[in-house]
C-alpha cells in the first residue's frame, strides 16, 4: 500500500489516494469517520479554534461497498478557512514553520494561506488512510494503540495491558491517568495565557506483528520504516523505540530483556527494545514514542525577515493556532503506525 496526501489548509478540500488497498475488503467508513471525529479541530480550549466537521467522501476504489484493489481516494472539504490572519505573514515567514524552507523551495509559489500543505490540518487524510490500514491490519490480528506519554514535562502513567492501551482511544483527552491529564491541560492552558506554547510526546504501541519480519539493512529494517512514516507527522522532532534515549542511562543488566516462554511462545519478559532486535520483529508489541516540538505558531512577538527586502523585522501571529498539538496527533500517530505496519507486513 502506498498513499498521497494532497491540498492545502486553505484550499476547497484535502485528501488521500491510497494505492494497494487489497481488493474485498467491506470498508466500514463509520469507522474511518470516527478516527477523523478524534483528530478534529474545534474541541475545547486546549486546542485551536477552527471549526470543521471533517466529513470523508470516498470518491473511487470502493463499489457496492467493499475495495476493489483501484487507488483509494477520499476527500474532506474545508469549510472554515480564514485567510486574512495570515496576509501578514506572506513575506515575514515564521520562525521553525514550514513557511521559509517551502518559500525557497517553490521560489516563492507556495499556497501560504494557513501553512497551505504544511499545515497541521493535512494530518485529517493522513488519519483517513490510516483507519483503511487499520481495518487491513484488524484482518490480520494486528491492533495499534497509542496515548499521550507527556506533555511540558508532565507523565501519564505506563499501560500494562493492551486491552488498557486500546480504551485510551474512547476518551477526549487520551491519556491513561486522568488525574495527570488535567495537569498536561492545565499547563497547555498556562502556556496559551502567556501567548505562548507546549510539546510533548505520543507513545504508541503495534500489537500481534508476529516475529521475523524486517531486516537489519537500509530500506527494509522495520525501525527505519517506521521512522520513515512517523517524522512525516508535522511537528514530530524525535522518534525512540523502547527505552530509546534512556538506554544511555542504563547498563546492560537492566536494559537486556530475557527471553522467557508464555503458552509455549518464545517471549521476552521486558521489552526495552520494542520489539525489535536487528531491525527485524521479535513477536512483542512493537513500541516508540513520537516527540513532538510545541506549536510553532505563538502569539508572542518573535523575529524575523522580510524576504522582500532582506531586512529583520517582527512579526505578531493572529491565527487560530493550538496551544499544544500533541492531543489532537495521538491519532495522526496511530495512522502513520498502522501505515507503517502495513509496509513491513508487505501489504
Ligand atoms: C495535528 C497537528 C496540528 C498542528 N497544528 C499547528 C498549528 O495550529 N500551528 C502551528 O504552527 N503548527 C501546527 N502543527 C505543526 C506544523 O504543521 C509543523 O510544525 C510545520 O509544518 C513544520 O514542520 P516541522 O515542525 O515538522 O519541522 C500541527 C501539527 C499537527 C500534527
Amino acid at each position: 500500500m502506498r498513499h498521497m496526501i494532497f491540498g492545502e489548509s486553505h484550499g476547497p478540500a484535502i485528501g488521500v489516494v491510497v494505492e494497494g488497498v487489497p481488493a474485498g475488503l467491506a470498508l466500514d467508513l463509520e469507522a474511518v469517520q470516527r478516527e477523523l471525529d478524534r483528530r478534529r479541530p474545534g474541541q475545547g480550549p486546549t486546542t485551536t479554534a477552527r471549526k470543521e466537521s471533517d466529513l470523508v467522501e470516498v470518491l473511487s476504489g470502493v463499489f457496492q461497498g467493499k475495495t476493489t484493489g483501484a487507488p483509494l481516494a477520499m476527500v474532506i472539504r474545508n469549510t472554515d478557512q480564514k485567510s486574512g490572519d495570515y496576509e501578514n505573514l506572506r513575506f515575514t515567514p515564521r520562525p521553525s514553520h514550514g513557511d521559509y524552507a517551502g518559500f525557497i523551495k517553490s521560489g516563492g509559489y507556495l499556497d501560504w494561506r494557513g501553512g497551505g500543505h504544511f499545515s497541521g490540518r493535512l494530518t485529517a487524510p493522513l488519519v483517513a488512510a490510516g483507519a483503511v490500514a487499520k481495518q487491513v491490519l484488524a484482518g490480520q490480528g494486528v491492533r495499534v494503540g497509542a496515548h499521550i506519554s507527556s506533555i511540558y514535562g508532565i507523565l501519564d502513567a505506563s499501560w500494562e495491558t493492551e486491552e488498557e492501551l486500546l480504551a485510551v482511544a474512547a476518551k477526549p483527552f487520551p491519556v491513561l491517568d486522568d488525574g495527570k491529564g488535567e495537569e498536561m491541560r492545565q499547563a497547555i492552558l498556562q502556556a496559551k495565557s502567556e501567548r505562548d506554547s507546549v510539546g510533548g510526546a505520543v507513545e504508541c504501541a503495534v500489537f500481534g506483528l508476529p516475529a521475523g519480519l524486517g531486516s537489519p539493512d537500509f530500506g527494509c529494517n522495520v525501525e527505519g520504516i517506521f521512522a520513515q512514516y512517523l517524522f512525516a507527522v508535522p511537528a514530530v522532532k524525535g522518534v525512540d523505540f523502547g527505552a530509546g534515549a534512556a538506554f544511555s542511562l542504563m547498563r546492560g543488566s537492566e536494559a537486556n530483556d530475557p527471553f522467557a516462554v508464555k503458552d509455549g511462545k518464545v517471549v521476552t519478559a521486558t521489552n526495552h527494545a520494542g520489539g525489535i532486535n536487528g531491525g527485524i520483529t521479535n513477536g512483542m508489541p512493537v513500541v516508540f514514542e513520537a516527540t513532538f516540538r510545541p506549536t510553532a505558531s505563538i502569539a508572542l512577538p518573535q523575529q524575523s525577515v522580510d524576504l522582500r527586502t532582506g531586512e529583520e523585522t517582527e512579526i505578531e501571529i493572529h491565527g487560530r493556532h493550538a496551544p499544544c498539538i500533541v492531543p489532537r496527533a495521538v491519532p495522526a500517530i496511530e495512522a502513520a503506525a498502522a501505515l507503517a505496519a502495513c509496509q513491513v507486513l508487505g501489504i
